[in-house]
């Protein structure tokens, strides 16, 4: 069967696999500049199904206006789910997702993270490049021995334990639902959030945004960290509270931040902003700090995960076209997928 596909929030790097996956598979997407939301959802008249990314605005409206035109699918190229009414959806349209893609990705993008900013690595490469040789203020420290506090240890979190092992680290790990695998193994200790906060060097946050792990890292929480602790974050912008990290920079409680992802990322991240004024203070702070790497939610880009996630995307609207089911389906009311009862990001 022939479908046509509405791709939002195209870049270029996303075509060459779904065109290699689509062709495959008789599926033509049509590539949108745009994000989707509800100005922008009428793009989709006439097209089969919709497919969209993190920062695309999946609104009552724009659920409506899907029905409306009669498209049913909304095919998500990313795990989580957070921007999309997923009560609104029920009974209106089906929303297919990638569950996971390489979690490896995102795994080691964190530590290259880490590593680039406790061993100084970006001033060095600026400096170098100035022919600047000096070593003043660049000392750095051990990560062996250190202890790492890993909040959720999912996917992502258990692949980036592993690293941390690999490193000879101490693990504290925090999970609502603890791991299986990790239950069992004597160099991972599951401790309170509060134990975590109190004992880690380094903490590092890989667990979905709900409710619950909205502003994980508050103030309350920095205000119980060590001085000096090390802030990670690769997974959502709103599990820090980002003036209450500014502050806690500021006032030295926290010695170093790594942040892949940022609340108010929605209107900045994926885009070329270097022409504009930035209006965002507090990011505009962060960014001005020595201690400070921010990425633009780039853990997920490599070519591996590209792949996978065209070739999952493609596999889940075959599937769902030709059975009407999808094992990718999200239903927050049916309760499977067995994750799909917690909500998460990309
Ligand atoms: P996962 O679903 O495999 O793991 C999430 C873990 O968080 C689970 O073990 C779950 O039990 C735990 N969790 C749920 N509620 C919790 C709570 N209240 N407190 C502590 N832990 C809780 O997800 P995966 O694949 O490991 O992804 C983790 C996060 O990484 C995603 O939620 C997403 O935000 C982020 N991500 C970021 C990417 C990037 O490019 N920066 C790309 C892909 C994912």
């Amino acid at each position: 069967m022939n479908m046509n596909i509405a791709f939002f929030d195209a870049k270029p790097y996303d075509i060459p696999s779904f065109d290699r996956y689509g062709k495959e598979n008789k599926i033509t997407f049509k590539y949108f500049e745009t994000k989707l939301n509800e100005d922008t959802v009428n793009l989709a008249e006439g097209f089969d199904g919709i497919c969209s990314f993190v920062n695309d605005t999946v609104n009552a409206h724009v659920i409506d206006r899907m029905y409306e035109m009669g498209i049913r699918i909304l095919a998500l190229r990313c795990a989580g789910f957070n921007n999309v009414d997923m009560n609104h959806a029920y009974g209106k349209i089906h929303v297919l997702r990638v569950p996971a893609y390489s979690p490896y990705a995102v795994a080691e993008h964190t530590m290259a993270l880490l590593l680039t900013s406790i061993r100084r690595i970006h001033k060095a490469y600026i400096r170098t490049r100035d022919y600047n040789f000096s070593l003043a203020g660049m000392t750095g420290f051990d990560l062996h021995g250190k202890t790492i506090g890993v909040i959720g240890t999912g996917r992502i979190g258990r692949v980036f334990i592993d690293i941390c092992r690999g490193f000879g680290m101490h693990i504290l790990a925090y999970d609502k639902y603890p791991a299986k695998q990790l239950l069992c193994d004597p160099s991972v200790h599951y401790v309170s959030l509060q134990e975590l906060f109190q004992n880690s060097d380094i903490i590092s946050l890989h667990c979905p945004l709900t409710e619950e792990t909205y502003h994980i890292i508050d103030e309350h929480a920095l205000r119980q960290c060590k001085r000096g602790v090390v802030i990670i974050n690769t997974s959502r912008g709103a599990l820090v509270d980002a003036e209450a990290l500014l502050a806690a920079i500021k006032s030295r409680t926290v010695g170093a931040a790594c942040l892949d992802v940022y609340e108010e990322e929605s209107d900045l991240f994926f885009e070329d902003n270097s022409g504009h004024i930035l209006n965002d203070d507090v990011l505009a702070r962060l960014i001005s700090m020595p201690n400070v790497i921010v990425t633009s939610h780039q853990a997920f880009l490599t070519e591996e995960a590209l792949s996978n996630i065209a070739e999952t995307t493609v596999r889940n609207i075959v599937e769902f076209s030709e059975t009407g089911h999808c094992e990718n389906e999200l239903c927050i009311h049916c309760g499977t997928p067995e994750d799909s009862k917690q909500p998460q990001n990309v």
